[in-house]
């Protein structure tokens, strides 16, 4: 009885892997209907073979050699198990490797570069005006090619967005080139792919495909600097934020805050997530995030800032929010 428990857990869960924001059979985009198909017909074909070869099995087992031609022994041998495997699994070959998609096809301009980070992803935006410098999070606009040109600062990651398409190994020293076309607007989720340390399984990013209007409009939104502190809870934050020499570590645009260590904050309270996809981004996860940050995501250079009492966190937590 567990065990029949057990299998439904499993069918359930395997079934649950086939649906939402993160999964490579629920493709959003051409690469990742692609492969989405290439699974289905793989997983079909070699269904069949398995229950050809057990079939062919059964059947040899079960009629005594006196009773078989060698004829029909040497077929059986040379054309079942030789020749029908060679055949079909080839041709899977041949076929997968005609429509696997190029990774490094040219995409229709936008070019995003991504770092990999222990544990978040650094974001550049190029654009003809200079890079839009984010963290930790995707836009990209519906139904353009765009290319993601990957490098990693110290260890090796891997960028996937399954929803998308296929993965990318980023490395240290050196790029690698990825590109990408959303067909249909909404939020997926991407993650690490690659062991990474401590907290690979908390090292993901959300990606919002957008209509290409909307996405130039947040574009221009993101390359503005910083606004001033709206009221006085905010303004106390900022005065905090200084005080605990957040900035040596973080940029916001627009302020004397100019670290480069970690994500740039100019933002970051118009992002969905905060610590790379960690928690969500309401007022409360800013101050869970800036006191447990070493609970939340074990290794994490940022220090946890538990010392400092919850009103500050609050402050500290509608300046960042505030950073829309
Ligand atoms: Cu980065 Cu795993």
């Amino acid at each position: 009885k567990a065990g029949t428990r057990a299998g439904a857990s499993c069918a359930l869960l395997l079934l649950a892997a086939c649906s939402g924001r993160q999964s490579a059979l629920d493709p959003a985009g051409e690469d990742a209907e692609t492969l989405a198909l290439m699974f289905t017909v793989m997983v079909t074909a070699a269904a069949i073979l398995w229950l050809c070869l057990n079939g062919l099995f059964f059947y040899v087992t079960r009629v005594s050699p006196r009773r078989m031609s060698r004829k029909l022994a040497n077929g059986l041998v040379i054309g079942g198990g030789i020749l029908m495997p060679l055949v079909l699994i080839g041709a899977l070959l041949a076929w997968g490797l005609s429509i696997l998609p190029d990774h490094d096809q040219p995409g229709d301009g936008l070019v995003i570069r991504v770092q990999g980070e222990q544990w978040w992803w650094r974001v550049a935006y190029e654009t003809p005006e200079g890079d839009v410098i984010s963290a930790n999070e995707i836009r990209m606009p519906v139904g353009e090619r765009v290319s993601f040109v990957l490098d990693s600062h110290r260890v090796i990651h891997s960028f996937w967005i399954p929803s998308l398409g296929g993965k990318m190994d980023m490395f240290p020293g050196r790029q690698t080139n990825l590109s990408l076309r959303a067909d249909e607007a909404g939020i997926y989720r991407g993650q690490c792919a690659e062991f990474c340390g401590a907290s690979h399984a908390w090292m993901a990013f959300e990606v919002e495909a957008m209509e290409p209007d909307a996405f130039d409009a947040w574009l221009a939104a993101e390359a503005a600097p910083a606004g001033p502190p709206d009221g006085g809870a905010e303004a106390i934050g900022r005065q905090i934020f200084a005080r605990e020499g957040c900035g040596g570590c973080h940029e916001i645009r627009g302020t004397e805050f100019q670290g480069q260590v970690g994500p740039d904050l100019t933002h970051v309270g118009s992002r969905h997530s905060l610590g790379a996809g960690r928690l969500g981004a309401r007022l409360e996860d800013f101050s869970t995030w800036i006191a447990h940050t070493d609970d939340l995501k074990p290794g994490v250079e940022m220090p946890p800032f538990d010392h400092l009492p919850q009103e500050e966190l609050t402050a500290l937590a509608a300046y960042l929010k505030g950073l829309q």
